[in-house]
């Protein structure tokens, strides 16, 4: 196949600026691995939103095919593990990163980066989870591990109305959580509460308190936004409680103080979806296809193409984006 072309919305250093357009390719033009992949979604990412504009700390080389998460069907497998005729889904690792990624209609990747699709699920269903869907799945299973119950009070969700987010709110209101939404997007109030959320608020919810504690107003949190909110969350969180930690939208600064930690005992959780084994993702997927099924994020999904990309990635880095957004191949 190494001479079959095919289409890819590629990111080239222009002036020194970044732009991507539409570009045709060979599958020789593709980096070694072990599976090849037919790829008819892939979904948008934050983090797709910086590797678009030169984040080097996302993608240190140009031209380059972002999208970190990618699903399609097994078109050449050198293990045959997993199977050629398979269906498969492919997120965080090196995709999208510094491997070519789910933007392009072709992938080629290590074996063990692809998890077979779980049962009942189209590529479309995987992608509108896709990276911010596992992400705020382990959100909500670390919250759970440390014994987070409804029974205990509010749960905060930051970044309401993003990509992770959004599914943080249903998945924790579908478990029976009161789901506070903490979102700047005004116009996003009536979505969320049709998510689930029970209160929707402004970020000012988060604006600075010079005190290094106040009073609780959340018994845990999922916070996607990190920066000073993430700072101002952890105040405000009741004792024994535990907020997890995935995003930087506000920020990778957190300047905060060790009194939330040693006065009430709060737990600070780190989330990471990309490098953690693939055994781990799997059971997410698994529960995100089960009993943690969000139908209503899966309703609200808006499907864009190529041509789409530019504007929707921009959205995005001006924390504009709402909701879950999926790359169909075939637009
Ligand atoms: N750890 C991991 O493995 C992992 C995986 C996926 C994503 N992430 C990270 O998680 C974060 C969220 O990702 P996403 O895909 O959900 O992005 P997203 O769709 O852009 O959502 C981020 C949301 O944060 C809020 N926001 C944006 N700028 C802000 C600011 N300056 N101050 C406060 N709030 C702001 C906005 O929501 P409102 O308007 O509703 O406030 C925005 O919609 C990103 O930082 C991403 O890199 C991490």
């Amino acid at each position: 196949m190494n001479n079959t072309q095919f289409k890819a919305w590629r990111v080239e250093e222009v002036n020194e600026g970044y732009e991507g357009s539409e570009q045709t390719l060979a599958i020789s033009d593709l980096p070694a691995g072990d599976v090849l992949i037919r790829v008819s979604h892939s979904s948008l990412n934050y983090k797709d939103a910086m590797s678009a504009s030169g984040n080097k700390g996302v993608s240190r080389s140009f031209p380059h095919t972002p999208g970190i998460d990618a699903a399609g069907e097994v078109v050449e497998s050198a293990t045959g593990d997993p199977a050629i005729g398979t269906q498969v889904l492919v997120t965080g690792y090196d995709l999208g990163m510094n491997t070519d990624g789910g933007f392009g209609q072709y992938i080629r990747v290590p074996s063990d980066w692809c998890i077979p699709m779980p049962a009942g699920w189209s590529a479309e269903t995987s992608m509108i989870y896709g990276t911010a869907g596992l992400t705020a799945g382990l959100c909500v299973q670390k919250l759970l591990a440390m014994g987070a119950q409804p029974e205990q009070g509010r749960v905060a969700v930051s970044g309401a109305s993003g990509a992770v987010g959004s599914v943080a709110v249903e998945l924790l209101a579908n478990l029976g959580f009161e789901v506070v939404a903490i979102s700047g997007k005004t116009d996003q109030a009536e979505h969320l509460k049709a998510l689930g959320a029970a209160d929707v608020v402004g970020r000012d919810a988060l604006d600075h308190d010079k005190k290094p504690v106040v009073k609780p107003a959340f018994a845990n949190a999922v916070d996607t936004v990190g920066g000073s909110p993430l700072a101002e969350l952890l105040k405000q969180i009741q004792p024994g409680g535990s907020v997890s930690c995935c995003g930087l939208a506000a920020g990778p600064k957190l300047d905060t103080t060790v009194l939330p930690f040693i006065l009430r005992g709060i737990n600070l959780l780190g989330v990471d979806s990309v490098e953690i084994p693939r055994n781990e993702k799997e059971a997410v997927w698994k529960k995100l296809a089960g009993d943690w099924k969000c139908p209503k994020t899966e309703a609200s999904v808006k499907n864009i193409g190529r041509a789409d990309l530019d504007g929707a990635l921009k959205a995005f880095l001006k924390g504009e984006s709402a909701g879950k957004i999926v790359l169909d191949h075939a637009i």
